[in-house]
């Protein structure tokens, strides 16, 4: 990429891009039915799952049918966070641009994420959901990134780890592009 601060993440749009996959659509869909297993073990009541929009909206939506496969009956509910990032780049600050609908008071909630990287985004969401009364609050999240976190935080579900590389696809963007790819990876030219 030659200008990674370009609005258009540097990426020439009338072109597709090679992708290295990190995680195909077949090993994410065998992963995603292990992980309900292991929410539906972990004895949540009257669970209400709060996807935090944009980037885990794929992963949300096939996490819930693979919960409803093992008799997990939630109500859902979404919040949409930004932490200004611009391209690649996070700026540290995260921001509530559409809040929950539903009482949070007295329930157990599940947040689910795309990735975990310095921790900063999932940290305010969780910090936000025990701020309006949860009794329990547990996190789940696609990749969980190795890198340093800023933020004290692991997730107590999660997918995947990957190394350090910015990663597209199954929901994640690049200047709001290729979220619509059916497998995790990078770009590499
Ligand atoms: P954190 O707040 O630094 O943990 O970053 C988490 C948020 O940044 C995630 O919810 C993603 O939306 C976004 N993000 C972090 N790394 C990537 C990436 O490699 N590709 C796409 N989005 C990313
Ligand atoms: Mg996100």
């Amino acid at each position: 990429m030659d200008d990674p601060t370009a609005t258009d993440g540097g990426i020439d749009p009338a072109r597709l891009p090679e992708f290295e996959v990190l995680f195909s659509g077949a090993e994410i869909s065998a992963r995603i039915q292990e992980l309900a297993r292991e929410i539906a073990d972990s004895g949540m009541q009257r669970l209400l799952v709060v996807a935090i929009l944009k980037g885990s909206f794929v992963f949300a939506a096939d996490l819930l049918r693979a919960l409803h496969t093992v008799d997990v009956r939630p109500e859902v509910d979404f919040v949409t966070l930004s932490s200004y990032r611009k391209n690649q780049i996070s700026s540290g600050q995260v921001s509530i641009l559409r809040d929950v609908d539903l009482e949070v008071e007295g329930r157990d909630v599940l947040i689910i994420d795309d990735i975990l990287e310095s921790g900063r985004t999932l940290a305010f969401a969780k910090d936000l959901i025990w701020a309006r009364g949860a009794s329990r609050v547990s996190t789940c999240v696609l990749i969980e990134k190795a890198v340093p976190r800023a933020a004290d935080i692991a997730a107590d579900f999660k997918a995947f780890r990957c190394e350090d590389v910015f990663v597209v696809g199954y929901g994640m963007d690049l200047a709001y592009r290729f979220r619509e790819l059916p497998f995790v990876g990078r770009v590499i030219s």
